[in-house]
C-alpha cells in the first residue's frame, strides 16, 4: 500500500471520531437539529437512521494532519485544527448548495432540498459555530491558549476570505466583463484559502518555523487553485455517478467558470447564449457544452490545473517535507490532479 493510502487508512477513523465528538447532540436541542448536521455529514439518512458512510473525501483534514506529521513526526497536535477545517468546509457547503440551487451533494439530496432553505441556513450557521468549538473541545492535555487563539484567528480570516470568494462567484453569474484574473482571484478566496489554511495550521501545530509555515501556505494555495479548476471541469465533463452532483449545474447557474470564460472568448454563439435573459433549459445547456467542446475548453482548463500543480510541487519541495508523510504529500497532489470526483 502506498504511503498516502496508509495515512488515509490511519487518519480517516481519527478524523471521523473527532468530528463525532464535536457534533455530539446536546440534550437541550431538538433531535432534528443535530439530525440535519449528521445527515449532511453522511452519517444518517433523513429519518435519522445510521447509514454506511456517505460523507466527503476529507482531503483538508488529511492534508492538515499530514503536514503536521511531516514537520514534527507527529500528527496529534493538529487534530483539533483538522476537525475545525473539515467543519468549516461543511458549513460552506451547506450554504453553497442553497446559493447554487444544488439539489444533490455526495449523491444525496442537499439539506435545503430535504428541509428547506430556512433550516439549511440555520444548519450551516450551527456547523460554523461548531467548527470554532472544535478547537477548545478537542484540545487535550496542556492547553496552549496562545496557539488556540492564533489558530482561531487564522480560521476566521479564512472564513472571511471564503465568503468574499462566494460573493464574487455569485456576482459573476450576472457579470458580463469577468476576466480570467477575476476568476482566479475568486477561486483563490472561495476554495484555495481553506486548503492553504489546512496546510498552514498543520505546520503551525507542528511548531514549524515561520518561513516553513509560509511555504506550506503557498503550497496549499496552489493546490487549492488546481483543485477548484478541476472541480469546474468535473462539473461539466465528470460522471455524476462519481461526483455525486448534477451534471453541468454550473452552466445552469451561469457560473463564470474557467472553461466557460475561455470558450466565451472564442465562441460568439456562447456569448449570445449567456446574454439571453431567460433561465437556461436543458437544450440550452447541452448546446453550451457542445460549444465548450468545440473550442476544447476542457484541455485549456486542465492545462492550467497542471501548471498550478507544478507550482504546488515546487512549493512542497521548498518545505523539504520529511519521511513517509512527505512522500504522501507529493502523492496527494498527484491524486488530486487525476481525480474523478
Ligand atoms: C467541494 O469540495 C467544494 C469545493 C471547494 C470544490 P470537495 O470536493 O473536497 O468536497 P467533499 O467534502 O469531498 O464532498
Ligand atoms: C465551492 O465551490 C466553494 C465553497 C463551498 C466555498 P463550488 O460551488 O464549485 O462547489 P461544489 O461544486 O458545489 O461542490
Ligand atoms: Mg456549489
Ligand atoms: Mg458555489
Ligand atoms: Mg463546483
Amino acid at each position: 500500500m502506498s504511503p498516502l493510502s496508509q495515512f488515509f487508512d490511519k487518519f480517516l477513523p481519527i478524523i471521523q471520531s473527532d468530528l463525532r465528538t464535536v457534533l455530539a447532540p446536546s440534550a437541550q436541542a431538538p433531535e432534528l437539529f443535530y439530525r440535519m448536521l449528521h445527515y449532511h455529514m453522511g452519517w444518517v439518512d433523513w429519518d435519522g437512521q445510521p447509514i454506511p458512510p456517505a460523507g466527503g473525501k476529507c482531503i483538508r483534514p488529511v492534508l492538515c494532519l499530514l503536514t503536521c506529521q511531516s514537520v514534527c513526526h507527529d500528527y496529534t497536535p493538529a487534530r483539533p485544527a483538522a476537525a475545525a477545517i473539515e467543519l468549516i468546509h461543511n458549513f460552506s457547503l451547506l450554504h453553497d448548495d442553497i446559493e447554487d440551487r444544488s439539489l444533490l451533494r455526495r449523491n444525496r439530496p442537499t439539506v435545503w432540498n430535504v428541509w428547506g432553505e430556512q433550516q439549511a441556513i440555520n444548519a450551516g450557521d450551527a456547523m460554523f459555530a461548531l467548527a470554532h468549538l472544535a478547537i477548545p473541545r478537542l484540545v487535550a492535555g496542556d492547553v496552549d491558549g496562545a496557539l488556540s487563539a492564533r489558530m482561531l484567528e487564522i480560521i476566521d480570516e479564512t472564513c472571511l476570505d471564503l465568503t468574499r470568494g462566494q460573493h464574487l462567484d455569485i456576482q459573476f453569474e450576472t457579470g458580463d466583463t469577468v476576466t480570467t484574473d477575476d476568476y482566479l482571484s475568486m477561486i483563490g478566496s472561495k476554495t484555495a484559502a481553506l486548503i492553504a489554511t489546512a496546510a498552514h495550521l498543520g505546520a503551525l501545530a507542528g511548531s514549524a518555523d515561520a518561513s516553513v509555515q509560509v511555504h506550506y501556505r503557498a503550497f496549499g494555495k496552489n493546490l487549492g487553485l488546481a483543485f477548484q479548476v478541476l472541480d469546474d471541469v468535473l462539473d461539466i465533463w465528470g460522471d455524476p455517478a462519481l461526483t455525486g452532483k448534477r451534471a453541468a449545474n454550473d452552466i445552469y447557474q451561469r457560473k463564470k467558470t474557467l472553461p466557460v470564460l475561455y470558450a466565451m472568448q472564442h465562441s460568439p454563439e456562447l456569448r449570445a447564449i449567456y446574454a439571453e435573459k431567460e433561465a437556461f433549459d436543458e437544450q440550452t445547456v447541452e448546446r453550451a457544452v457542445e460549444l465548450l467542446d468545440s473550442v476544447d475548453a476542457r484541455s485549456y482548463a486542465e492545462e492550467l490545473a497542471r501548471q498550478y500543480s507544478t507550482q504546488t510541487i515546487e512549493y512542497l519541495k521548498s518545505t523539504r517535507p520529511g519521511g513517509e508523510a512527505g512522500e504522501a504529500l507529493f502523492e496527494l497532489v498527484d491524486r488530486l490532479l487525476h481525480r474523478e470526483y
